[in-house]
């Protein structure tokens, strides 16, 4: 039957689109270079080749989307007929139909429910002070570090331990974690990723499942261990007085009064394994490439100093001060570091959808099912719409420079209805951690050269971070 070009909707409508890419194996496709190097081959397709990308992998078609206007569509115009691609039904084996990988109407419902924990007076309240407590802790830890002239640092764990300890006390609670309990989530959570990492190519096929091989004894164990510790959370938390009130666990079992039927114990559960999972290791890992920038610009550095003397001076005394977020607000040049550190290094640099119906882009027809690729990374750095795009110039984000990017172009955190619930709580994590390390900290990379954006599951370094740390020299 042939497909009626539906009218209506898209934005893009009467509009050409240059269809092109290149011929795979047959079968296998693009397998192998998916398999090898992902990062490399979306860069290359989308730099080489037309607007839609049309491409084979493993017998399932796939198109690499490389016009604003089709990924603009796809994320906000036509969202309502695009769902999430094959692979996020495998998260779904640790995150459960939390926010991250629901459709249709339950993601509504529970997005209703969510929204309280993403408030603006959560974030700039009970937010604000873990994070505040839990960077001073690691900054005086720092100055030990140095004071007993052992001042190399691996940056990567440093900052997956101050995410994780921020992400895991905001959830469960200052007063309800303890270190043994974010060591034991860290180790799960390395487990669940091993376990899943090449879940783009083989998304429905599971086959140390299906065999039940040690493997996968090995991430049940860890699930299971970490679904224990989850639920005694949640009993303690029912029971807990008013003292710590403000956790997103908390906001949760209050939503939960107003509607039991829809919300149950196990979906207070999926949210709550939703946000630590989703948000722990991409805002770590964005802030190991913001260390790694710093040290290739120092002239970036500097700018930053001066941003954070000029709205928070007392951050330059090793004591410190009362911190406010009013101070952290003003601070338009770590803002506009903050955004093009997203440019460069977006965590999520490849995300997908599937339409759910048959669907037009422009003139080309796209059947129910392609996997769609929105691919972030080749997009920032697309040199069609980004003058130089390679080099960090913080410039381009700051309030004079009055541009909005198409949410086609610059899409770090995603655009729509399933945009980043976390983004604005990342933007402040990020910030608080810089003005409160930077004016008082050097890390020198020592293994920064050949140690680039490698695409797994989000894009990290190649090699974990190491850094020879120094006390900054007093202004
Ligand atoms: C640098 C840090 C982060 C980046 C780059 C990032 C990026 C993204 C992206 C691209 C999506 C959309 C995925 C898709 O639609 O396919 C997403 C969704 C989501 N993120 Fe983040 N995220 C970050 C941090 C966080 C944090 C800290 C939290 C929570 C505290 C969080 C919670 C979520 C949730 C709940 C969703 C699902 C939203 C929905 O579908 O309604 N993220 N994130």
């Amino acid at each position: 039957m042939r497909l009626r070009r539906r009218r209506a909707i898209t934005s893009m409508e009467g509009k050409r689109y240059s269809v092109s890419g290149p011929k795979g194996l047959p079968f296998i496709g693009f397998a192998k270079q998916a398999l090898q190097s992902p990062l490399q081959m979306t860069l290359e397709l989308s730099q080489n080749y037309g607007d839609i990308i049309p491409l084979t992998v493993m017998g399932q078609r796939v198109i690499q989307l490389n016009h604003p206007d089709l990924i603009r569509y796809v994320l906000v115009d036509n969202h309502k007929n695009y769902k999430k691609s094959s692979p996020y039904i495998r998260f779904e084996s640790v995150l459960g139909k939390g926010l991250f990988t629901s459709e249709g109407e339950k993601w509504r419902r529970d997005q209703q429910k969510i929204q309280p924990m993403f408030k603006r007076e959560q974030l700039e309240g009970y937010y604000f002070d873990v994070m505040d407590e839990i960077v001073e802790k690691f900054k005086r830890r720092w100055f030990g570090l140095i004071a007993a002239g052992d001042g190399r640092i691996n940056i990567t764990s440093e900052m997956a331990d101050i995410t994780l300890e921020i992400v895991a006390k905001l959830v469960f609670g200052r007063h309800h974690i303890t270190d043994q309990m974010v060591a034991d989530i860290h180790h799960a959570y390395d487990v669940f990723m091993d376990y899943l990492k090449n879940v783009r190519l083989f998304p429905t096929l599971d086959l140390r499942k299906a065999f039940r091989m040690p493997s996968y004894g090995v991430f049940s164990r860890e699930l299971a261990g970490m679904k224990t510790l989850f639920t005694e959370l949640l009993t303690r938390c029912k029971k807990g007085g008013q003292e710590d009130r403000l956790n997103m666990m908390a906001l949760l079992v209050e939503a939960q009064k107003s509607d039991p039927e829809h919300f149950t114990d196990e979906d207070i559960l999926d949210q709550c394994f939703t946000v630590i999972f989703a948000g722990f290791e991409s805002t770590s890992i964005l802030m190991q490439w913001m260390w790694k920038a710093l040290d290739e610009r120092p002239d970036v550095k500097e700018k930053i100093r001066q941003d954070i003397r000029q709205h928070a001076p007392y951050l330059f005394a090793q004591a410190g001060g009362e911190f406010c977020h009013q101070d952290l607000s003003r601070m338009d040049y770590l803002t506009a570091f903050f955004h093009e550190s997203t440019r460069l290094y977006p965590p999520f640099w490849i995300t997908g959808r599937q339409p759910i119906n048959d669907d037009w882009l422009g003139d080309y027809r796209v059947k129910k099912g392609t996997v769609i690729v929105l691919p972030h990374f080749a997009m920032h750095r697309h040199p069609r719409y980004w003058k130089d795009p390679n080099a960090l110039i913080p410039e381009r984000f700051l309030p004079l420079a009055d541009v909005a990017y198409d949410a086609g172009i610059f899409f770090p955190f995603s655009h729509g209805p399933r945009k980043c619930s976390g983004n604005k709580l990342t933007e402040m994590e990020a910030k608080i951690v810089f003005a409160k390390l930077l004016p008082l900290f050097d890390a020198l990379i020592l293994n920064s050269a050949l140690n680039g954006p490698q695409g797994g599951i989000s894009l990290k370094p190649a090699q974990p971070l190491r850094a020879e740390l120094r006390r900054c020299a007093a202004p």
